[in-house]
């Protein structure tokens, strides 16, 4: 600890201060803060528009911000190419599951260990992991992974960004158009991920699951955080549960004020 003790060190692993991003000459995000601490699952919630795909693509420096600071394990990383940002160790699963579908289900796994191709030997271990967290891909690592179900394209391009085994992983709605079944997979698989020690950011329409899995949760409207806290207290929040989840205010609480 010294007079260069960097902020971020803080036991955050994801700190970011008041981003700012545009679309052209268009303000998306206004000033976005929010942290994840190593291992926790944070959902990112909010309507359409409300700037959670744009707040990931920020974090995995595919988008660059006008303002703001990204701080990961303590080293700012704005600025910074998304290689880079990958071989830190944040995974990103963008919306709409980008697998190769021309490709065998293992020749994406060996894609998405692509920083590990002159280690064999580690690209083989990954390999072996993710058919061991995912027992379907095992069973389908020769069929194209466009022919798969959508559900096991999901669990395809999670086990993918897992290939390098990143400290955070950033997923963009991974139980959109599944059936509810498989909804409940991809959240069993989230939280083994958790359990395995990664960090997961995670924004979901499905505010009711994300919040039943997660540790903490932002609420973001029209590219600002809303509401924050500890996701078992959101869950019962008469405006989430108003706006997101779909349920009428807590029963006996006061009667609307306005
Ligand atoms: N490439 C782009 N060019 C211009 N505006 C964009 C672009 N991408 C997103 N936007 C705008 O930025 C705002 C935030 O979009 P974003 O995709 O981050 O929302 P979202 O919360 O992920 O929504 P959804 O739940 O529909 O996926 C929206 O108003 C959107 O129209
Ligand atoms: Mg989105």
């Amino acid at each position: 600890m010294g007079v260069n003790a960097e902020p971020g060190t803080t036991g955050k692993l994801l700190d970011v201060r008041d981003l700012r991003v545009n679309y052209g000459n268009i303000e998306a995000l206004h000033g976005i803060s929010l942290d994840v601490a190593p291992g926790e699952i944070v959902a990112l919630l909010g309507a359409n528009g409300a700037g959670k795909t744009t707040t990931l693509r920020t974090l995995s420096g595919l988008l660059r911000p006008r303002a703001g600071t990204i701080a990961f394990g303590g080293q700012a990383i704005v600025g910074l190419p998304s290689h880079r940002i990958v071989a830190l160790g944040i995974g990103h699963v963008p919306e709409g599951r980008r697998i190769f579908g021309g490709l065998t289900v293992e020749e994406n796994l060996r894609l998405g260990g692509y920083l590990l191709r002159r280690d064999a030997a580690a690209l083989e271990q990954g390999i072996a992991q993710a058919y061991e967290t995912f027992s379907r891909l095992r069973e389908r690592k020769d069929q194209l992974a466009g022919t798969l179900s959508g559900g096991e394209q999901q669990m395809l391009a999670i086990a993918r960004a897992l290939m390098l085994e990143p400290k955070l992983v950033l997923l963009d709605e991974p139980s959109m158009g599944l059936a509810p079944k498989l909804v409940r997979a991809i959240f069993e698989v989230i939280a083994r991920i958790s359990h395995a020690g990664t960090a997961v950011l995670l924004v979901e329409q499905n505010a009711r699951q994300a919040l039943r899995i997660a540790n903490r949760a932002y609420v973001l409207e029209g590219g600002r955080v809303a509401l924050a806290g500890a996701a078992r207290e959101l869950a019962v929040d008469n405006r989430v549960r108003a706006t997101y989840l779909g349920g009428s205010a807590v029963q006996g609480g006061p009667p609307d004020a306005a």
